[in-house]
């Protein structure tokens, strides 16, 4: 076992999402079984007493991983010296809502969050936010962290990566380990762009083994970037396990590096790449390793996927205009 304890910060900590990623992390499944872990959890206030039942089930598991926790609802105190921080608290969208609805609502909670990781974080800092609208607030959370390099800053689009690969398993009747190269371009939202194009099942090219274009355009597509709302009508509340499984999936994957010959889909500050708008946090392939990322070059985008990222890229943009007009950034 390492001495020194990794310092994972949750906001949101008594949500949902929270009660289920708080024991995958405690339990090892973000850092391996010889690395301590310490939680540092925020809530707002009325929600403390809740988060004080959620560590006393932490207790009671008697993970020998856990090193710690500690609670609160000051982000100055919570994301001090934290190594890690899942962005997840925000007010999750209800029926009939879209996920812009939300940006308002939630925007503000970004600005401070930023500021105060700017200030408090440890120098290694690696932020991933889950919290919707993701992509926007990740943009609002690295704009006002003027000091964290903006690589730092991600958004959870492995949700949706790990839907595209549950749909392309069911029709092509293949486990998961067959497909390689999975891509969401674009927003977290219904604009998003599942690519089959460049993926492959079984090491060969998923629309030749999939030879099928209107269950891509028709069912596929439509399926995986409307999978949130068939939850929150079916469940009558937002993916939860799913979602904290898949900020687990990303988080642990960008720390300890992607594997040999695949890439995953991350939400990172665009460079331009793929005409996706310089600095628009925007879902990509990419590979990683050491805590770093790289956008996947080269890739060949015909006229159907040029549409499809060009429109979500539109609507992040837009996004972008109007958190720049709320003052957000
Ligand atoms: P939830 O309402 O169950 O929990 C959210 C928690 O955040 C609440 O306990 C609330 O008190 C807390 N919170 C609110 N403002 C806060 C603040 N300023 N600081 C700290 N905590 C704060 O919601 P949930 O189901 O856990 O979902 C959380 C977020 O994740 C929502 O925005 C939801 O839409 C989003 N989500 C994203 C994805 C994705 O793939 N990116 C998937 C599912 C859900
Ligand atoms: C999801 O994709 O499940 C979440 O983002 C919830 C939502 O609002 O769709």
């Amino acid at each position: 076992m390492n001495t020194t304890p990794v310092k994972v910060a949750v906001t949101g900590a008594a949500g949902q999402i929270g009660y289920s990623l708080l024991f995958r992390i405690a339990s090892g499944d973000l850092f391996g079984p010889d690395t301590p872990v310490q939680l540092r959890l925020l809530e707002i206030a009325p929600a403390l007493k809740a988060l004080e039942g959620v560590v006393m089930e932490l207790d009671d598991c008697a993970f020998p991983t856990l090193a710690g926790v500690e609670i609160g609802d000051d982000p100055n105190t919570i994301f001090d010296g934290a190594n890690v921080a899942l962005l997840v608290g925000a007010r999750p969208r209800s029926k009939g809502m879209e996920r812009g609805d939300l940006l308002e609502a939630n925007g503000a909670i970004f600005t401070v969050q930023g500021k105060a990781l700017n200030d408090h974080a440890a120098d290694d800092i690696h932020v991933t936010v889950t919290g919707n609208p993701a992509n926007t607030n990740a943009l609002i959370a690295m704009s006002n962290a003027k000091d964290i390099p903006t690589e730092r800053f991600s958004a959870l689009t492995r949700l949706d990566h790990n839907r595209a690969l549950a749909q392309v398993c069911a029709k092509a009747g293949v486990p998961v380990s067959e497909i390689r190269n999975m891509t969401i371009w674009g927003n977290h939202s219904a604009t998003q762009y599942p690519d089959l194009f460049h993926a492959q099942i079984g090491g060969r090219p998923a629309t030749e083994v999939i030879n099928d274009q209107a269950w891509l355009e028709e069912t596929f597509i439509p399926t995986v970037a409307k999978r949130g709302a068939a939850i929150i009508e079916a469940r009558g509340s937002s993916s939860a396990a799913s979602a904290a499984s898949a900020t687990i999936d990303h988080t642990r994957d960008w720390l300890q590096g992607s594997s040999e010959g695949n890439w995953l889909s991350m939400a990172v500050r665009s460079d331009g790449s793929y005409g996706v708008p310089e600095g628009l946090i925007s879902s990509f392939p990419v590979t990683t390793s050491g805590g770093r990322w790289e956008i996947v070059q080269g890739l060949e985008i015909d006229e159907f996927s040029r549409g499809k990222i060009d429109a979500s890229a539109a609507e992040l943009d837009e996004e972008r205009a109007a958190v720049t007009e709320l003052g957000l950034i």
